[in-house]
């Protein structure tokens, strides 16, 4: 029988919460190059555990070299390289545009796909298998292309645009994106837009992010009286955590009722979910937590209204391009864009994939080559649009 009167148990937590248009169409020809540029980057093994980041920006580098881009390879964490490329801009005094995609992809287990995923075999109704098809190596290509396209037409950028190819996104972008963000060269780049990854939609509408959710993990150490097991008394570390789980589980159903009854989105509540529960053993106490501010002071929000001018060019580039768009949400999950919004910059997650289902992540994760080729013309638009932005709203 201990005689310490700490003894222990810990909930472990994980909480998330809100805080001019050219269409020029392609020949057989353009698209099936575009297709098939698009198929080798896919078959690049570029899943978590070990990521090949050296023949992504192999090839990655191949096709800017083609495309006429300016390649820099930064490595702020030796072996997980960052690839930038540029093309500059009749003004370079005004802020950047800057595309950014993350180069890793999550595990595929083969055993549950239809096609191997990282063989990006294209079915006969136009799908495309491989993992990393949504997510997100389909805007890689698309931004290339677009900008293959803009340069044979003598497209010329009055402001610079810029695309960042990011390491280790998928495992919390700590070794990619973050130290991107704070680093000289991000902010020789002087952005004043980003456009990064979203989702894919199963409706005509394209959906587009204005914020991430934000992760908290913390761990609630219980503490009580100890007491022989034969006995009844009060307050025990386990009754006290019990206590705590009760409360949590009202305050979940409260934010989940919201959701079933159709008030808020899924990712316009506080979920909470309990993800490991242990007692009985003194443990460490940890809290984890992004920062749920920007370096002014403002919500990681990028205001998706009349205050912000990149989001009128963003959505008149969309029906100028003949796509709808959806009402601007806030993701469910986190991606790099934080890293940009905790830095000011105002940041948009879109991935043009219309009337497709949502797989990222997912087992057979496709992509219809329609789907990709149409989202290469609406990238076109936005370039063009966001890249001859004039005012100096944005400075
Ligand atoms: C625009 O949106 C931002 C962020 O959501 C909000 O704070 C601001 O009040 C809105 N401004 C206008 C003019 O509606
Ligand atoms: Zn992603």
């Amino acid at each position: 029988m201990s005689l310490t009167t700490v003894a222990g148990g810990f909930i472990f937590l994980l909480l998330l919460f809100s805080s001019g248009a050219v269409a020029i169409g392609f020949s057989l020809e353009d698209e099936k190059a575009q297709i098939e540029r698009f198929q080798q980057y896919l078959r690049i093994q570029t899943a978590h555990p070990n990521p090949d980041y050296a023949g992504a920006v192999s090839f990655l580098s191949s096709q800017a070299r083609s495309i006429g881009l300016k390649i820099l390879t930064l490595e702020f964490t030796p072996g997980k390289p960052l690839l930038l490329l540029s093309w500059a801009g009749t003004d370079p005094s005004l802020p950047s545009i800057l595309l950014n995609s993350h180069l890793d992809s999550v595990p595929a287990d083969s055993s549950h796909w239809i096609h191997p995923p990282f063989s990006a075999y294209r079915d006969s109704d136009g799908r495309i298998f491989a993992r990393g098809t949504q997510d997100d190596k389909s805007i890689a290509i698309q931004y290339l292309e677009a900008l293959r396209n803009l340069k044979g037409r003598r497209f010329s950028p009055l402001r610079s645009i810029h695309v960042s190819l990011v390491p280790d996104e998928e495992i919390g972008g700590a070794d990619g994106n973050e130290k991107f963000v704070a680093s000289k060269e991000f902010r020789m780049l002087n952005v004043g837009f980003v456009l990064d990854e979203g989702q894919a939609s199963p409706t005509d509408e394209f959906r587009v992010f204005y914020a991430d959710r934000l992760p908290w993990s913390l761990i609630v150490n219980a503490v009580g009286a100890p007491g022989h097991g034969s006995k009844m008394y009060d307050g025990s570390a386990a009754e006290n955590l019990m206590e705590c789980v009760e409360a949590i589980v009202r305050f979940r159903d409260s934010q989940f009722d919201l959701v079933k009854a159709g008030i808020r989105a899924g990712s316009e509540v506080i979920s909470v979910n309990p993800v490991y529960l242990k007692a009985g053993t003194p443990t460490p106490t940890l809290t984890q937590k992004g920062p749920s501010r920007d370096v002014t002071g403002r919500p990681l929000v990028t205001p998706t209204n009349a205050s912000n001018p990149w989001w009128s060019i963003f959505k008149q580039a969309i029906s100028a391009s003949g796509g709808k768009l959806g009402k601007p949400e806030i993701l469910s999950s986190t991606t790099d864009a934080r890293f940009m919004r905790q830095m000011g910059i105002p940041t948009l997650g879109f991935s043009p994939m219309a009337n497709t289902p949502v797989l990222l992540h997912d087992h057979n994760e496709f992509l219809k080559d329609t789907v990709f080729l149409n989202g290469i013309k609406v990238y076109e638009n936005l370039i063009s649009a966001l890249s001859s932005f004039d005012s100096d709203v944005g400075v």
